[in-house]
């Protein structure tokens, strides 16, 4: 047996040599100010866990608009520099390296094979495919009157849904419509769209456990949907006939799955990579629309408003809408601008490939001679760099009165009042930036459009709950986040069409 006073003092040894090593962690030179916490080697991670959000936004405070976070072991410098930092980072995208930083992901999130995962070219020639496909403005064009078609479908006369009047939770109702509908038009009627959505909902409700790695048996239910989603794409894969008649997207890239130099056929191969397609176009787009027309309808005056843009451009000859120039309104699109600052929470993170200099300015002079105040800070090949959204959305000096939706704040006549240095920050980053910035966000505002002129447009829709607020722990910085509670509203249907 070993004398326990033998393992108590080689403890302390080791607990000595930790603080030890946990002391002499400084940022050095002119690195980022380093935050490490008290506790050896977990570093911040207590805080990070309990409250990430309050948390960074009390280090911005002290130590301004860049700082390294030290956590298990680990160093994150986040950068929240609007002025000229954020824009450095996200534009060198050879020293700012995004899939080198998202690849962990690919398998612990998605559930890559492991063939995929390590196939950097074939990942490369995919998401190149993706790009192209979603740039096409005649494609684009087609899978938009897809999700036209389909949406209406769900709440015009012919529905058979709510023929009178109703009480809906618009959250459930939206989710569910906007989820079937973008779906229909991106991958074709013949994906298997009823049957993955329960399960990916769940997957979705889970993602940090997946980031965290938290073990199967402490969260069945949730790795259980995502094993679930994954194998009805895997075999839907399989089935040519199916695929055969999907969309143009799905079929091009599996196309690419199938060239000789890459030969990925099995169906694992296939689902964990669309699992990630899946989770791109829906996961912020379905909320982001949601909370456009929650927001809308809560407010009398431009519910109104919107109302009379609505009926302006309905085209009575064809019965149809023209919805180019509503996805151009000015009121409509700074509704939407304001929906994505408010509830994205989306994190651009970059490795950092080689040593730099990365110039920040200072958030505490912003004046006309900020140039004086930049400093210079070093980055070291293998960092990481965080730009967090919500820090950038939220922070008043961007946005007066960051926490309020002001379907108006992005009209012309707010920029220098609600809109800080509009034309000077960059200080609007809900779709990232530089090469990998978001090729779905114009997909996005016709979603929220659609679905808020389809629904206004048959209904009269009158809010019984107050809006819920946003259930900021469901997704810490995954994207855009969805309410804490349900969102009752009255439906009626109208008699008379609106004027
Ligand atoms: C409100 C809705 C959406 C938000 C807030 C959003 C946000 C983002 C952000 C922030 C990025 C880049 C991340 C970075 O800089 O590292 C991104 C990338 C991407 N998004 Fe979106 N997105 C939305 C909707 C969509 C939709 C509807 C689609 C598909 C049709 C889509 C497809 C993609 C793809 C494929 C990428 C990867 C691009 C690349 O790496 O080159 N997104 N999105
Ligand atoms: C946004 O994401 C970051 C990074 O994960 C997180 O620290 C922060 O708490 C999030 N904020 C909100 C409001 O969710
Ligand atoms: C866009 O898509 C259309 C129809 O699928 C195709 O004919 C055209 O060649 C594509 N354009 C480009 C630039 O790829
Ligand atoms: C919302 O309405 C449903 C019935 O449609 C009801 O069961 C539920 O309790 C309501 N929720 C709230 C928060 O009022």
């Amino acid at each position: 047996m070993m004398d326990p006073a033998l393992i108590t003092s080689s403890l302390l040894v080791v607990l000595a040599a930790l603080s030890i090593f946990h002391l002499q962690l400084r940022s050095i030179g002119s690195e980022p100010p380093l935050i490490k916490g008290r506790i050896p080697i977990l570093g911040v991670a207590f805080e990070w866990f309990y409250e990430p959000g309050a948390f960074l936004e009390s280090i911005r405070k002290r130590k301004g608009w860049i700082y390294t976070l030290y956590m298990a072991g680990r160093k994150m410098t986040v950068v929240s520099d609007p002025v000229i930092g954020i824009t450095q980072v996200l534009t060198q995208g050879r020293v700012f390296n995004a899939p080198i930083f998202f690849a962990f992901l690919n398998k612990q999130l998605f559930g890559f094979s492991d063939a995929t995962m390590d196939d950097n070219r074939f990942r490369d020639a995919l998401n190149t495919k993706l790009v192209q496909l979603l740039s096409n403005k005649s494609k684009m064009s087609q899978i938009v009157e897809l999700l036209t078609a389909t949406y209406r479908g769900f709440v015009d006369e012919t529905s058979g849904f709510c023929q009178r009047e109703e009480v809906i939770d618009l959250y459930n109702f939206a989710r569910y419509n906007m989820y079937t509908a973008s779906a229909t038009a991106l991958f074709g009627p013949s994906f298997p769209i009823q049957k993955t959505f329960e399960p990916y909902i769940v997957f979705e409700e889970n993602l940090l456990s997946y980031i965290r790695k938290v073990p199967r048996f402490l969260n069945p239910s949730g790795y259980n949907a995502r094993d679930r989603t994954l194998e009805i794409i895997g075999q839907f894969f399989t089935d040519d006939e199916k695929v055969a008649k999907s969309s143009e997207i799905v079929r091009e890239l599996r196309e690419v799955f199938q060239r000789p130099e890459y030969g990925y056929t099995r169906p694992e191969d296939f689902a964990g990579y669309f699992l990630s397609i899946v989770f791109a176009s829906k996961s912020n787009s379905v909320p982001a629309a949601f909370w456009y027309i929650a927001h809308i309808v809560s407010d009398v005056e431009l519910k109104t408003e919107v109302e009379n843009i609505i009926a302006a451009n309905y085209k009575k000859a064809t019965g149809s809408f023209d919805w180019d120039e509503l996805c151009r309104d000015e009121l409509l699109v700074s509704c939407f601008k304001e929906t994505a600052r408010l509830v994205s929470n989306v994190t651009s993170g970059r490795y950092v490939t080689q040593d730099t200099i990365l110039k920040v300015a200072d958030p505490l002079n912003t004046g006309s001679d900020w140039k004086k105040s930049v400093k210079e800070y070093e980055l070291h090949k293998g960092d990481s760099v965080l730009v967090i959204g919500n820090l950038i959305h939220w922070d008043p000096q961007a946005y007066p009165e960051p926490m309020r939706w002001i379907g108006k704040r992005f009209l012309e006549e707010n920029k220098g009042k609600l809109v800080m240095h509009a034309d000077e920050w960059r200080s609007y980053l809900p779709w990232g930036g530089g090469g990998h910035m978001c090729p779905g966000r114009h997909l996005a505002l016709v979603e929220a459009v659609v679905q808020c002129v389809y629904i206004l447009w048959f209904f009269d829709v009158e809010p019984i709950d107050k809006l819920p607020s946003m259930f900021i722990k469901h997704k810490y910085g995954t994207g855009v986040i969805r309410p804490d509670k349900p969102f009752n509203v009255t439906f009626k249907r109208r008699t008379i069409p609106l004027q």
